[in-house]
């Protein structure tokens, strides 16, 4: 029907349409963004467009609850909780008493996970080292000890191997190497990333992929969650259909050699304020993995991944994503094609991105 119409309008008439919805649009976006209340209508009546966000940040929060009952092979609770306490441990001065609030919750999801066939032994490895940290310099409270004898009892046996040396917990920081990279190298390396998007027709070799996503994986992460995953398509044919459903790679989609889609995860938390933060951790590793595959020998171009309906359902579909995942971006991998050509794209200049702050 709709169509049927389209063909039947006259260009002029669909051109003054055009023009007429986009005034009235322009005018009620200005009408509705007079308070939050007028913004909440607008979005619950004239655009579902925050509808799909809506949506995956409850079934996030549905899978936060659910995977602490049934955990599985890491828990956003147990490290945003560790980390907590080796906040703690660092603090100066350190309190006698600190993190009574949480500590009995930590233990508990602790003695639960490390029941777990398949949990990460790293991660139950930091939890521990940091928990007998913490008893053994916390003066207790009647929930301390609570938690102490909880830890205690559950651990007794995996405290037999006196050998094991451990040291997943605080240290000084003048234990941190000291950088080999100086000012002007790191520069020139980010001067050297620029984004490719034409590409040798040769497999990306898998230990670079695995490379690039480690050095990702040490990037800064809120309250050490990293909720987000990298899913690799290296197959070409299933690079390109994944990079077909993003708008921004038309014309040059066909010969990617490898995609990540790289994925952030909102069942890392509880509650809504946190949900921007799959966002920012994300960006943040992806960042990292794409100066790490620079050092390989490998380029890459991040692909935008707008909140559009049929996209997101046909990605979705394709990687078999559960609702509490959204896709971030995706980024194309492989050897660049040195004849092919780079945009200048002009940075802003520092005065564009520095504004001073006035105290006042
Ligand atoms: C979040 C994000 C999304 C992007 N999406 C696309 C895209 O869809 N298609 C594309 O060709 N380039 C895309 N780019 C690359 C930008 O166009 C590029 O980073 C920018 O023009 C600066 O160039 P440079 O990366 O070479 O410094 C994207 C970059 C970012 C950070």
């Amino acid at each position: 029907m709709i169509s049927v119409l389209r063909k039947a309008i006259p260009a002029p008439a669909k051109r003054t349409i055009h023009r007429t919805l986009d005034w009235l649009g322009a005018r009620s976006v200005r009408v509705f963004s007079a308070n939050r209340w007028l913004a909440s209508l607008y979005y619950c009546v004239f655009s579902r467009r925050f509808d799909r966000e809506h949506l995956a940040v409850l079934k996030g929060r549905a899978a936060y609850h659910r995977a602490l009952r049934a955990m599985e092979r890491t828990s956003p609770l147990l490290r945003r909780n560790v980390h907590r306490l080796e906040k703690g441990l660092i603090m100066r001065p350190r309190r006698k008493v600190f993190a009574e609030a949480f500590i009995l919750e930590t233990v508990r999801c602790y003695n639960r996970a490390k029941d777990r066939p398949g949990y990460s032994p790293d991660e139950l490895r930091w939890a521990r080292d940091v928990l007998d940290e913490y008893f053994s310099v916390v003066e207790d409270t009647p929930t301390i000890s609570k938690a102490r004898k909880e830890y205690g009892e559950a651990s007794d046996a995996e405290h037999s191997d006196g050998n094991e040396i451990r040291m997943f917990k605080p240290y000084p920081m003048s234990e941190c190497p000291a950088s080999p990279v100086s000012f002007e190298q790191l520069a020139t390396l980010f001067v050297r990333r620029r984004s490719v998007r034409w590409y040798r027709q040769q497999p990306v070799p898998d230990d670079l992929i695995q490379k690039a996503i480690n050095a990702a994986s040490l990037a800064p992460s809120a309250c050490n969650r990293q909720p987000f995953r990298f899913v690799v398509a290296k197959a070409p044919a299933i690079a390109t259909k994944i990079a077909e459903c993003a708008g921004g790679t038309t014309g040059f989609a066909h010969q990617l050699p490898a995609v990540i889609v790289v994925v952030g995860d909102l069942s890392a938390y509880p509650k809504e304020r946190d949900r921007h933060l799959i966002y920012i951790d994300a960006s943040l590793a992806s960042m990292q993995l794409m100066l790490a595959a620079e050092t390989l020998g490998l380029s890459t171009c991040p692909i935008n991944w707008p909140d559009v309906d049929l996209a997101e359902e046909k990605l979705q579909r394709i990687l078999k994503l559960p609702g509490h995942e959204r896709v971030v971006m995706l980024i194309s991998i492989g050897y660049g094609d040195p004849e092919s050509g780079i945009p200048y794209s002009q940075k802003k200049q520092n005065s564009l991105i520095t504004q001073e702050c006035s105290a006042e």
